[in-house]
């Protein structure tokens, strides 16, 4: 977790420092900092609190420069504190580093660098770093007789990173070679943006935006160093990478607020545009398919695929369980989703013709790129589902489908989500007309999927009526989520969206499992969402409701537009467009993201920067 830029180059270096740490918050804001090269001496800014802390702390302290790095944390060893914040310095100020991940063996390391005098001033295991470098620096320069140099800068690196274990992106200054930069990556993402005579270094592409579109998407197990007369990569053990130069297409506009006041509410509006974006060029209405350019995999390979596993975390996992459904249906092919973080411990039986796909947004949670190289370890071919272009996911599976969603920067996942269900639907069409469904059946499910859009924008004209239901329900502190088939996900998902934003509970379930426990749970101070639209097994929903009803428990529905019968029963209800049935998640899903940002809203929360929480979970 965290965030890390760096730059050499021309600029004022605070300035670009402290933009890219603030398009990069999201991945974690317990405390920031920066190191700046300043005259011979590395000057480090951090403070506990967001960016915004930070740089009203840079503006009142400033810092010339044009070398430095800067980092946005998500606190694993060490309280949130002003010491813990990173950069941190090694040795008497020679290095500072900023860290990305987790180092396992840190205790033992630091032990020994205690005993050899080093004098730690934080909790973090990355201090260890900071004077491990520092150590190995003045060995060599103990030994060569000389000021440090580039090479024995790297060296240093190296050496240090030899005895690492765990999770690293890295980023050094020196204090004797001011004009360097070196990066380092081992399990942390870091790309390069490359400028004339300037290069530019963050944990992904969102800080690069405005400055360059030539990026370099550094791998694992590669070193970097960065002049501003150029770079040089290397990797750790099979040397010299010729770097291959991508062309990023973000533009300012997708990472810019607009006039909403909040990324999350934006990124809900844009649902009609994203499941329009997930849906262009892959609809292939001659043949009643759908099209994908970048499965990596024949059709031959495809035929004998007998098991399908979807892998995820969080959100993305629910829309796995949405998948499955569509997967089995439509497909026919069994489908399992798994919890990335228990797929990788485990060892579930797969035979040779599963078919693993890992579902992400960011393309970096580290429980599911461990899961997915743990199935491509077992010869399974692995594709991605992912939004982030040129993430880890994304370019270590055999191959994938991009949603085209764009950026999702609030942490709660709304966009994607409804992305990740569009293409997984288009998923179940494809492979689905391969084996049974008939050319009349992929031509509806077609002719739906188009409608999408605008049902979605339709969905969306709830947000007055779900701001009434906000306000009378915001006061209560548990809610239970229930809906069945298709709708069971989605109340996961609702209840999900609550607890991690609202920081209220919530409990999502199957509405019959109800009656296995959780009904206890009922009273005058616990209402249920009840997703509740029409279909085959609406009515033994509608008796789940009267049975919440019979206990005193208010009941609100997500119903089909002029459903008198739930309108009847519910307390409250909000209404969304009739659709199939296994696209009621996409429009389902619209009011409990609304639902979830007005309570928050109203209990005083941080809509886009929840407690606790940060957008990529890129450690364990
Ligand atoms: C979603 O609202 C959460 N922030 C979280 O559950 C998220 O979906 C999960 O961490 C997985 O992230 P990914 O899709 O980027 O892999
Ligand atoms: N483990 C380090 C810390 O707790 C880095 C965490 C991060 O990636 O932000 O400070």
């Amino acid at each position: 977790m965290c965030g890390i830029v760096g730059y050499v180059g021309f600029r004022d270096v605070s300035d670009f420092l402290l933009e890219g740490l603030h398009r990069l918050e999201y991945r974690g804001y317990d405390s920031a900092g920066i190191a700046v090269m300043s005259g011979d001496e590395i000057v480090v800014r951090k403070r506990a609190g967001r960016v915004g802390e930070l740089s009203q702390f840079v503006k009142d302290n400033p810092v010339k420069g044009k070398i430095g790095i800067g980092h946005t944390r998500w606190a694993t060893h060490g309280a949130t504190t002003d010491e813990n914040s990173h950069p941190h310095y090694g040795g008497n100020g020679e290095v500072a580093i900023v860290h990305n991940g987790v180092i396992e063996n840190y205790d033992s390391l630091r032990r020994k660098l205690q005993q050899l005098g080093y004098v730690f001033k934080s909790q973090t295991d990355t201090e260890v770093i900071a004077h491990m470098i520092a150590h190995h620096l003045a060995e060599q320069m103990k030994l060569e007789e000389s000021e440090p140099s580039v090479e024995s800068c790297l060296r240093a690196v190296n050496l240090t990173i030899d005895r690492l274990k765990g999770t690293f992106g890295l980023c050094v200054l020196f204090r004797d070679c001011p004009d360097t930069v070196i990066a380092a990556r081992s399990g942390s993402p870091l790309v390069i943006g490359v400028g004339k005579d300037e290069y530019f270094l963050a944990s992904d592409a969102s800080p690069l935006i405005g400055y360059t579109k030539d990026v370099v998407y550094l791998a694992d197990n590669e070193v970097v160093v960065l002049q501003p007369t150029g770079m040089k990569i290397a990797h750790r053990t099979t040397g010299s990478v010729r770097p291959s130069i991508q062309t990023l297409d973000q533009v300012s506009a997708d990472i810019d607020l607009g006039d909403y006041p909040h990324y999350m509410l934006k990124e809900i509006f844009e649902q009609p545009t994203t499941i329009e974006n997930a849906l262009r060029g892959r609809l292939d209405e001659e043949e009643a398919t759908a099209v994908f350019g970048g499965l990596n995999i024949t059709a031959q390979q495809l035929r004998t695929i007998d098991r399908v596993v979807l892998t995820a975390c969080g959100t993305s996992w629910h829309a796995g369980l949405v998948g499955e459904y569509l997967l089995e249906e439509f497909a026919r092919i069994p489908t399992e989703v798994e919890y990335a973080s228990e797929l990788r411990y485990r060892n579930p039986p797969m035979g040779d013709r599963t078919l693993v796909f890992s579902i992400t947004q960011s393309g970096e949670t580290a429980d599911t790129l461990a899961a997915m190289r743990e199935c491509k370890r077992k010869g399974h071919p692995t594709l991605s589902i992912c939004n982030v272009v040129g993430s880890t996911i994304a370019r270590e599976a055999d191959g994938g489908i991009y949603l085209h969603a764009g950026p999702e920067i609030g942490v709660a996942s709304t966009k994607a989500f409804t992305s990740q269900v569009t293409v997984l639907t288009l998923l179940a069409l494809f492979l689905g007309r391969m084996r049974h469904l008939s050319y009349p059946a992929g031509k509806r499910i077609i002719k739906q999927l188009k409608a999408m859009p605008e049902k979605i924008e339709e969905a969306l004209k709830c947000h007055d009526r779900i701001q009434e239901i906000a306000a009378k329900y915001c006061g209560f502190d548990n809610f239970l989520y229930l809906g069945r088939l298709y709708n069971f996900p989605v109340a996961l998902e609702g209840a999900l969206k609550l607890k991690e934003i609202s920081y209220v509970h919530a409990e999502g379930y199957p509405a019959a499992e109800m009656k296995h426990g959780p009904i206890a749970l009922v009273d005058e101070k616990t209402p249920s969402f009840f997703i509740v639209p029409r279909g085959g097994i609406q009515p033994k929903v509608i008796s789940n409701m009267e049975e919440v009803k019979a206990r005193k428990g208010a009941v609100i529905a997500v119903a089909c537009e002029g459903d008198e019968e739930v309108a009847r029963i519910a307390d409250d209800v909000v209404f969304v467009p009739d659709v199939e049935e296994y696209l009621q998640p996409l429009v389902c899903a619209i009011p409990l993201q609304l639902f979830s940002y007005h309570v928050a809203l109203m209990r005083g929360c941080n809509v886009d920067r929840p407690r606790n929480l940060a957008k990529s979970v890129t450690v364990e």
